[in-house]
C-alpha cells in the first residue's frame, strides 16, 4: 500500500474514515435526517466510475474505513460493484441502510462483492410508531425481514435507533427487538440537532427526566445480557443536556471525509450547510481537497478561533465544539458552540432544554424530510439570503 501518511503536513491527520454519500434518493422520510434541508436541488451523482477513482485517492491517503450511505444506498444499482471495487482496494466495508428493498439476493451478492459489516436503522419497536416516523406504511416489516436476513447470513448487525422525543419512553421495547434480532452491536444515539432535526427539535428533543429513564433502562439490559449475550448497548447522550461540546469529528479536517452523491468533499456530513465552498473530487485531487483546499483548511488549528475558545485551556480537546452547530444556532461558525457553558450563546441550549420539560409540539406539525418540504425550505433558504 502506497500511503503518503509520512509527507503529512504537520498537525493534520489522515482522511482514516471515508463516508460515501451515493444518493440523495430515499424511501423514507425521517423527520431527523443527516441530509441536507435542500438536498432536492442536488440530484446529480458521481458515476460508479468516479466513485471507485475517489475510493482509490481515498485509499491511497491512508483511508481504512469505508461506509456507503445516503439516502438509501441500495437505490444504486452499482452498489455491488461498488463493494467490490472498494473490498479490493482493501477498505473495510460497511452498509448504513433503511433495509427498505433489500432482497435475499441482493445481501448474497453483497456478500460475494466482500461487504464486511451491515447497519439497519429502525425507528421504533412498533410498525404503528416505526411507519409513523419514516413516513412509508410498510417499513417496519420490512425491515424485520432484512435485519433477520442480515443475521442468517452471517453479517455483522449494527441496530440503530435514533431516539429522541417520541419513542425515548419505549426504549426497553426498542432494546427487546434488538437483542430478538441478535444484533451485535445496539446504537440508541440520541438525535444531534442540525438541518432537519433543527427544524423538528421541538418534536425530538427529550426531557431531562425522559433522558434519565432512558439510560437507566439502557443500564439494567447491559447488566441483564452481562455473560449472556454478545450484544452490545452504546447510548449516546444528546449534546444539549452537557456543559461542555463535544470535540466533532475528532477536529474539522482531521479524520473524517464525506463525499455527497454529486462528489463535493466535506469534513463532516452537516458542513454542506454552511456557508463554505467546498470543492468536488471531479475537480480536484482528494489530496489537493485534503491539505489545500480552504474548505478543509477553514477550521484546522487554533487561529480561526474567537474568545472564549482562544485563550481556553480545554480548546485542545473540543476544538470550540461543532463547527456546524455554532453556524446553525448563532449565524456564525467561528463562534463557540453554545453547548458549551463558557459561551455567550449557552442560553440558546438552556432555553431548548426548559422547552423540552414544559412544551407539547402540535400534532402533525412534524416537518418530515420529502422533496415537497425540501422544495419549499430551499426557496425560504434563498429568500432569506
Ligand atoms: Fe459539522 Fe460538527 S457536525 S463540525
Amino acid at each position: 500500500m502506497n500511503c503518503i501518511g509520512s509527507n503529512l503536513p504537520e498537525g493534520v491527520g489522515q482522511p482514516l474514515w471515508l463516508l460515501a454519500e451515493l444518493t440523495y434518493r430515499c424511501p423514507l422520510q425521517c423527520p431527523y435526517c443527516s441530509n441536507p434541508l435542500n438536498y432536492d436541488l442536488n440530484k446529480t451523482e458521481l458515476s460508479t466510475e468516479q466513485w471507485i477513482e475517489t475510493f482509490r485517492q481515498a485509499r491511497k491517503m491512508g483511508a481504512a474505513q469505508l461506509g456507503f450511505s445516503g439516502g438509501e444506498p441500495l437505490l444504486r444499482d452499482d452498489l455491488e460493484q461498488l463493494i467490490k471495487a472498494a473490498r479490493e482496494l482493501g477498505f473495510y466495508t460497511n452498509l448504513i441502510t433503511s433495509g427498505m428493498g433489500l432482497t435475499l439476493e441482493r445481501m448474497q451478492a453483497f456478500k460475494e462483492a466482500g461487504l464486511d459489516h451491515i447497519q439497519v436503522s429502525f425507528q421504533a419497536s412498533d410498525a404503528e410508531m416505526n411507519d409513523y416516523l419514516s413516513g412509508n406504511k410498510r417499513s417496519f416489516q420490512e425491515k424485520l425481514e432484512v435485519a433477520r436476513t442480515v443475521k442468517k447470513l452471517g453479517y455483522p448487525m449494527v441496530f440503530n435507533c435514533v431516539i429522541h422525543r417520541e419513542n425515548i419512553d419505549q426504549i426497553d421495547k426498542i432494546i427487546e427487538l434488538s437483542l430478538a434480532l441478535e444484533s451485535d452491536y445496539v446504537e440508541l444515539a440520541t438525535s444531534q440537532y442540525y438541518g432537519w432535526a433543527l427544524k423538528n427539535r421541538d418534536h425530538l428533543l427529550p426531557s431531562k427526566a425522559q433522558l434519565v429513564a432512558a439510560e437507566a433502562t439502557t443500564n439494567r439490559y447491559r447488566e441483564q445480557i452481562k455473560g449472556k449475550s454478545r450484544t452490545k448497548l452504546i447510548f449516546v447522550v444528546p449534546d444539549y443536556y452537557e456543559e461542555r461540546p463535544k470535540g466533532c469529528m475528532n477536529g474539522w479536517g482531521n479524520l473524517f471525509l464525506t463525499i455527497t452523491p454529486d462528489g463535493t468533499a466535506l469534513p463532516c456530513h452537516s458542513a454542506r450547510e454552511l456557508p463554505i465552498q467546498f470543492p468536488k473530487v471531479t475537480e480536484e485531487s482528494i489530496e489537493s481537497i485534503w491539505y489545500r483546499s480552504t474548505g478543509f483548511n477553514h477550521f484546522r488549528g487554533y487561529g480561526w478561533m474567537k474568545e472564549p475558545c482562544r485563550s481556553c485551556d480545554e480548546k485542545e480537546k473540543d476544538f470550540g465544539g461543532c463547527r456546524c452547530q455554532a453556524f446553525m444556532l448563532t449565524g456564525d461558525a467561528s463562534n463557540a458552540d453554545p453547548v458549551c457553558a463558557k459561551s455567550p450563546h449557552h442560553h440558546l441550549i438552556t432555553e431548548a432544554r426548559d422547552n423540552a420539560d414544559l412544551a407539547q409540539p402540535a400534532q402533525g406539525s412534524m416537518i418530515y424530510r420529502n422533496r415537497k418540504n425540501s422544495q419549499q425550505l430551499s426557496q425560504t433558504q434563498a429568500a432569506d439570503l
